[in-house]
């Protein structure tokens, strides 16, 4: 990554127990994410999971990997990274999921917000849990360099085949946990869907705020609970009320210093078929069945996200905001 760049805002000063305890241990095809269709189909052959099992119930799910990707060295990565999660619906279905990437936010409203939090132009930024590196394209076209973080060794494939296609752009094997960066080598580091940053994801957040330099920041994606179509299907596809986890997620953050921020947006197919192929890798089965009965010609529903973001203090008497808060 390079040394020389551009500062980012001074960020505000984060509670101590935010900052990092102690340094733990230690790349979309032809230029654009989303059309790298033959390296997701060959990854979905190596990933297929029988579509009449279990579906995931949303995108914090995260279910013992199917047995048939033994033969991609899944011990030796939960071996590396204990604490991978592995992700059904892109780790199940990486093509549908492919979709559902082209679907999310096609307004940019929630780049625009993660811009806004955060800018990234001419900095060093890390895609934590990139998955397939469906957006590492997109940090690219600014950024001046572009780290992909995954631990699922069949993504992460995917995501660096994807990188060799693009400009400053790489990938490692990684985890929130153990990132294979030095102390201080980041500028802002990304995380979309990351059910790893939430409540219980302290050591996680603890090493991304030791790989940020100071004024760096952190911006993770997550679901709205509260808002959206999509957050009715998640909340009729959980025991848990969805308050009671949205009020959970938000004081997690907050007493780790976040910035909150809400987007509401969209997720929109070109057709039905890709609506329903979507709902069944995030849903279970019954829950995504019933709504498109009742919903026959949608092929768009509404989707509610919350970023959140934290800063790594920088030093000297600038220091007191936590990442780029325009209010
Ligand atoms: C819901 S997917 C989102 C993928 C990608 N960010 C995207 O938006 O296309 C969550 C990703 O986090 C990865 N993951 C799971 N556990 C992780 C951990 N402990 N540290 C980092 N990434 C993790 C999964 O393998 C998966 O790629």
């Amino acid at each position: 990554m390079s040394r020389s760049r551009r500062r980012l805002p001074a960020p505000e000063k984060i509670p101590e127990r935010c900052r990092p305890q102690r340094p733990a241990r230690p790349r979309a095809a032809s230029g654009r994410a989303g059309h790298n269709v033959s390296v997701i189909a060959d990854l979905t052959k190596a990933a297929a999971l029988d579509r009449a099992g279990p579906a995931p119930a949303d995108r914090t799910r995260t279910d013992a990997a199917p047995a048939d990707r033994a033969d991609v060295s899944d011990a030796a990565a939960r071996a590396a990274f204990p604490d991978w999660r592995f992700a059904p619906n892109i780790g199940g279905r990486p093509d549908v999921y492919e979709i559902e990437n082209r679907a999310v936010d096609s307004g940019g409203h929630v780049l625009a917000a993660m811009r806004t939090l955060a800018p990234w132009d001419g900095l060093d930024l890390v895609d934590l849990g990139c998955g397939t590196g469906y957006w590492l394209a997109r940090y690219a076209e600014h950024a001046s360099t572009v780290l992909g973080i995954e631990p699922d060794p069949v993504l992460r494939a995917a995501a660096a085949e994807r990188a060799s296609d693009l400009p400053r752009t790489s990938v490692l094997a990684g985890s929130a946990e153990r990132l294979p960066l030095p102390s201080g080598s980041a500028d802002v580091v990304h995380a979309r869907f990351a059910y790893f940053l939430a409540p219980g994801g302290d050591a996680g957040l603890a090493e991304v705020l030791r790989v940020l330099r100071p004024g760096g920041s952190l911006v993770v994606v997550d679901n709205d609970y509260r808002w959206g179509q999509f957050a009715e299907l998640l909340a009729g596809a959980s025991a848990d009320p969805p308050q009671r986890t949205a009020a959970a997620i938000d004081a997690w953050w907050r007493e780790r210093g976040a910035i909150r921020r809400e987007v509401r947006s969209e997720l929109r197919f070109g057709n039905q078929a890709d609506l329903a192929a979507v709902l069944h890798i995030e849903l279970p089965g019954a829950v995504a069945a019933s709504w498109l009965a009742r919903n026959p010609a949608a092929a768009a529903l509404t989707y509610g996200y919350v970023l959140f973001a934290v800063g790594r203090a920088a030093p000297g008497p600038a220091s007191g905001k936590a990442a780029s808060d325009p209010r």
